[in-house]
């Protein structure tokens, strides 16, 4: 189905990233996988997904804190393997805090990795994108894209922030051939939200099960936690040709959270 194109994932190595980047392989895609890990580490796991799936795999390392290495990742990535058709900005990080005692460290860096890195690399891939008159945008928000938690000021600005841009960039290659949409995830099963899970399980002795259960219960109606490949498969869907006609959408897919 995606055979003919080439993906760029980034946070690729783990969790929602890795499950986007295996999802479009095996719909025979060729896919670059962008990780922080090192470079024997991460070409291993480029390996795996190349062996598995038949496609071509490479691997390239960026720290996105840094705006100069989220400024030049298409292109590091294009150099590895070939033009990125699908770019998939997954890359994110977490801090939960009080407002008033939110560090302007985790502030500065949420909004670097998880909303920056994303105007950095569309900047990037739409002109080539654009040449081509193909190209699919898909930006991993969440559901704190859409509504908010309280504790998560950096979080929030950031993906409400990242569903905004993905809105404008939509709105100019709406005629291009280029689709630009976020997947809006409610909780789902990856490291990203182990501290949160054991914050909570500090109230029920540390019974884990519990925490998850507690809470699902506060805000996710299907009271369960998503398996990542969930979004892999709605990340496919939206780059294919049903598709076509899907852009500047914040899609949630979260259990039915944003229903409430
Ligand atoms: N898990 C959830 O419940 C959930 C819900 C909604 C949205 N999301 C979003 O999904 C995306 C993927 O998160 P996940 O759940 O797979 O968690 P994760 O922690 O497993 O993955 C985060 C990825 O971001 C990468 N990353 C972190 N800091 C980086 C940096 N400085 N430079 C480059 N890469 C960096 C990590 O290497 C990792 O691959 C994130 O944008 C997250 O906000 C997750």
């Amino acid at each position: 189905m995606l055979n003919a194109r080439c993906a760029l994932v980034t946070g690729a190595t783990q969790g929602i990233g890795l499950a986007v980047a295996e999802r479009l392989a095996a719909a025979g895609a060729d896919v670059v996988l962008h990780g922080i890990e090192p470079r024997s580490q991460g070409d291993a796991v480029a390996a795996r997904l190349a062996a598995a799936h038949g496609v071509r795999c490479a691997y390239v390392a960026a720290d996105l804190l840094d705006a100069d290495a989220a400024a030049g990742l298409v292109q590091r990535a294009e150099a590895a393997l070939r033009p990125i058709d699908i770019l998939v900005n997954n890359a994110g990080i977490q801090h939960t805090s009080p407002i008033e005692a939110f560090p302007t460290d985790r502030w500065h860096a949420i909004v670097a990795v998880n909303l920056s890195a994303a105007f950095f690399t569309m900047r990037a891939a739409v002109p080539g994108m654009r040449a081509r008159r193909w190209g699919r945008i898909v930006n991993i928000a969440s559901v704190h894209g859409l509504v908010a938690s309280v504790n998560k000021a950096a979080y929030l600005a950031a993906k409400h922030g990242l569903v905004g841009l993905s809105k404008g960039v939509a709105l100019e290659t709406a005629t291009d051939g280029i689709t630009v949409n976020c997947i809006c995830p409610g909780w789902t099963d990856t490291p990203i939200i182990v501290p949160q899970i054991e914050a909570r399980a500090a109230r029920f002795g540390g019974d884990r099960d519990a925490a998850v259960r507690d809470l699902l219960r506060e805000k996710q109606p299907n009271l369960t936690l998503l398996p990542p490949g969930r979004i892999g498969d709605v990340a496919v869907f939206l780059c294919g040709e049903a598709a076509a006609g899907i852009t500047g959408v914040a899609l949630p897919v979260d259990g039915g959270w944003t229903a409430q």
